[in-house]
């Protein structure tokens, strides 16, 4: 008996370690859904362009969670703002000087712009 009470317990130890790391790693799994809903359509995960460039290595390319954040929440006042990072988007874009980004999005959430971004660095093997 005793030695079912300590394997109740055990388990009961097992089940919260899982569900803790289930919760980690549900950021990026509730970003896939996001990517799937909102971002599939123009993007790829790979390197081919389709509306937008192909975002395997977009983490890379843009190591600032704050300028991932504010390009996936407003792209068109990052876009007006100009940060040189933004500019060289523009400029791998052939876009340097163009008053419009390509990019819309719409009613994401906070949540969706973090979730999302954990996905892309997944995507990258992060
Ligand atoms: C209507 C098409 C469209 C949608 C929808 C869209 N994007 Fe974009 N995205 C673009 C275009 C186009 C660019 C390049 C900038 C330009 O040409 O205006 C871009 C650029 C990017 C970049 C920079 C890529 C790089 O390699 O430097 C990231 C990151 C990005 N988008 C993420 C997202 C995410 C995440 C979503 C979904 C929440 C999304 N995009 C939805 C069209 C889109």
């Amino acid at each position: 008996m005793k030695k079912l009470i300590s394997g109740a317990v055990a388990l009961g130890f097992a089940a919260v370690t899982l569900s803790a790391g289930a919760a980690m790693a549900a950021d990026a799994a509730a970003g896939q859904a996001v990517f799937d809903k909102k971002c599939a359509t123009c993007h790829d995960l790979g390197d081919k362009k389709k509306m937008g460039p192909g975002l395997k290595g977009a983490t890379d390319r843009h190591k600032d969670d704050a300028w991932l954040t504010s390009w996936i929440s407003d792209p068109q006042a990052t876009w007006d703002a100009a940060a040189p990072e933004t500019e060289a988007l523009k400029a791998s874009q052939n876009k340097t000087g163009k008053p419009k980004t390509a990019m819309k999005v719409k009613g994401l959430s906070a949540d969706d712009v973090a979730n999302v971004i954990a996905f892309l660095k997944k995507n990258d093997g992060k």
